[in-house]
């Protein structure tokens, strides 16, 4: 036992004598730290009700106060550390993390009312939304609107898009702006989509119940394997294998499914939540009954406000008609951070924490979500486990092109004329995802591509006959990912598509490791110069994919060696060829 154990009762070893007091000082008159002020802290109670304080809540909680006061006072959130017994710093970092929120310092500036957050990730860039933020900027006044950059929406087929309070513009212009304000309806339009009871009277449902009431999941495991199904958040794992690994360690175990969908020019997920949502449910229920979960965590991106919608009332359904427990399915919001798509940080935010992911061994089918056993299936994975098992794993495994089995939804963007998530072949080329989606724009010719989100940098036209799989671009130094086709026209230059992607990375880092924080900063910077210093942009490349920690560090070079490569008359010339980046798996990279 230590001393201070026997001596006092309060840990200070001063028997009693205030701590403050027993140096050579005069002692505080007040005491340390910021005091939590009466007001507030009504106000955070009311606002939180009767919910439990628990941590793992304090990211919503968070949301509810900005919410309802457009921004995060020093007051209420000294309040919330005092109402849920944390420290004003823990609460602190957590808000100033997510870009969603505003927390402010006593004197900081309120924000005005309105803000109006405007894609200027790279298919929003290419249809202009430059111009669109220079005409926002100037057309408002900044004491009332104001106006933000923000990344990719998901709905890259629609670019230029924003976002005001809930509400998306598509093909966004100044005047459309104008005209929303004006009609005052800030809400999120709710698409029509299949609700439970018409995908019930189309016989949903029947695989769930029948496997729960006495399936084996060893035989659903080998149907999913007969597909041929891998993980669709971008890292390709065999998805039936995925169970066995999580079944393999000693529960609780639980279910964490992936709906972040940040990798720009992905909107696919959103896709099928905004039409079929209930495949997806279905998919994620049997998966989650595979494993044995005690709960399922459903991270949903905050800027997909109908999909939440869509999601709430859909779980509400479920739990009325007895399929599942009410709280089974747990919904959670994120906040603005594309890290958070990595399973580890996604299971950090779950956990009410940063998104920092974290370092593995560890897998988190072994040590996740509150340090158990946790399956991570990404929204479009499960929405394929309920297909396959509703009409047999030949869906996928019969369809073949180009020696590739399967599957892709291609999110289709740029400068294409018929944008959009395209349904093809997994052996398809970039000239068959071209031609899916009606061919180049008028005026348009083909000089570029990005295969799989910035993750998997630039592609020339000239390599237009490899299937975009998993596994077949990894020795052309790229890879599919989300299948994120991005396209680009004789209009565009290809470094300046780069220079967007590094600007993404950048700004999303979450600054958790030097290589990664530091290295996309200085990459930036170089990659604004007429000519690049392709030496030294190869040495900051090589040290991010040696030493970042997750996939986001490893895979952000990608654009900047690709260019270098097929692009060098842009970048200056004279480059020396870069090794293939098969120094890492960029497969393993996406898990770290
Ligand atoms: C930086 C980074 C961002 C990621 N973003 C997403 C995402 O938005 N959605 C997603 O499902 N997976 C994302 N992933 C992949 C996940 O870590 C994980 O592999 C996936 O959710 C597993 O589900 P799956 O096997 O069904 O694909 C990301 C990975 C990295 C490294
Ligand atoms: S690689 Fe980047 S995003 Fe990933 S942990 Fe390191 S700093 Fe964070
Ligand atoms: S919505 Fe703008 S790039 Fe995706």
């Amino acid at each position: 036992m230590l001393d201070h154990d026997k001596t006092d009762g309060d840990g200070t070893g001063q028997s009693g004598k205030g701590v403050w007091k027993s140096g050579k000082g005069r002692g505080r008159a007040t005491p340390k730290g910021r005091q939590y002020d009466d007001v507030a802290l009504a106000e955070v109670r009311a606002l939180l009700g009767d919910r439990p304080r628990r941590r793992d809540l304090l990211i919503e909680f968070l949301h509810l106060i900005q919410d309802e006061y457009g921004h995060q006072s020093a007051a209420h959130l000294r309040a919330l550390a005092e109402d849920m017994r944390l420290s004003m710093a823990e609460v602190w970092e957590v808000a100033t993390f997510y870009a969603h929120f505003d927390p402010l310092r006593e004197n900081d500036p309120v924000p005005p009312d309105l803000t109006i957050r405007v894609c200027d990730s790279l298919s929003c860039e290419l249809a202009g939304s430059e111009t669109l933020i220079a005409a926002l900027e100037s057309g408002h006044d900044p004491a009332k609107v104001r106006v933000l950059r923000a990344p990719c929406m998901g709905r890259c087929d629609t670019a230029p898009v924003l976002e005001i309070g809930h509400r998306h513009i598509d093909h966004a212009t100044p005047e459309l702006v104008a005209q929303t304000l004006e009609a005052g309806d800030l809400h999120a339009v709710i698409p029509d989509y299949e609700d439970l009871a018409a995908y019930l009277a189309g016989g949903g449902y029947v695989r769930l119940t029948d496997l729960r009431a006495g399936g084996d999941w060893q035989a659903v495991q080998q149907t999913i394997a007969d597909s041929g199904l891998r993980g669709l958040g971008g890292a390709g794992f065999p998805s039936g294998k995925k169970w066995g690994f999580v079944r393999g360690n000693a529960g609780p175990r639980y279910m964490a499914v992936n709906g972040d969908e940040g990798e720009p020019g992905t909107f696919k997920d959103r896709y099928y939540l905004e039409r079929v949502p209930h495949l997806f449910l279905e998919g994620m229920l049997i998966a989650a009954w595979a494993v044995e979960a005690e709960r399922v965590y459903l991270y949903m991106r905050d800027e997909y406000p109908a999909v939440l919608h869509i999601l709430a009332t859909e779980i509400a359904a479920l739990e009325r008609a007895g399929l599942i427990e009410p709280g089974y399915v747990d919904l959670r919001r994120g906040a603005g951070a594309y890290i958070c798509g990595e399973e580890s940080a996604m299971i950090e935010s779950i956990e009410g924490k940063r998104g920092l992911p974290r370092h593995r061994p560890p897998y988190v089918a072994q040590v996740g979500l509150f340090g158990q056993p946790t399956l991570v299936h990404n929204i479009e994975t499960c929405h394929w486990i309920a297909r396959i098992l509703r009409e047999g794993p030949e869906i996928l495994s019969s369809v073949e092109r180009n020696g590739r089995k399967g599957l892709r939804s291609y999110s289709v963007s740029g400068r294409v004329a018929d944008p959009g998530v395209h349904l093809l072949p997994a052996g398809s080329t970039i000239r068959d995802v071209i031609a899916a989606a009606g061919g180049m724009a008028d005026g348009h010719v083909f000089k570029a591509y990005q295969p799989g989100g910035p993750s998997s940098g630039l592609l020339p036209a000239s390599i237009d006959d490899v299937p975009l799989d998993f596994d077949t671009l990894q020795p052309l130094g790229s890879f599919i990912g989300s299948a994120a086709v991005v396209v680009l026209s004789d209009h565009d230059r290809a470094r300046d598509a780069a220079l967007n992607m590094l600007r993404f990375f950048e700004a999303e880092s979450c600054g958790q490791c030097t290589p990664c924080r530091v290295g996309c900063e200085k990459a930036v910077k170089l990659m604004q110069a007429k000519i690049w210093d392709t030496g030294l942009l190869e040495e900051v490349s090589q040290a991010m994919v040696d030493a970042s920690i997750c996939g986001l560090g490893q895979a952000a070079p990608n654009p900047i060696k690709l260019v270098m490569r097929h692009f060098a008359e842009e970048v200056g010339g004279g480059v020396a060829p870069m090794p293939d980046s098969d120094g890492y798996d960029t497969n393993d990279a996406l898990d770290g």
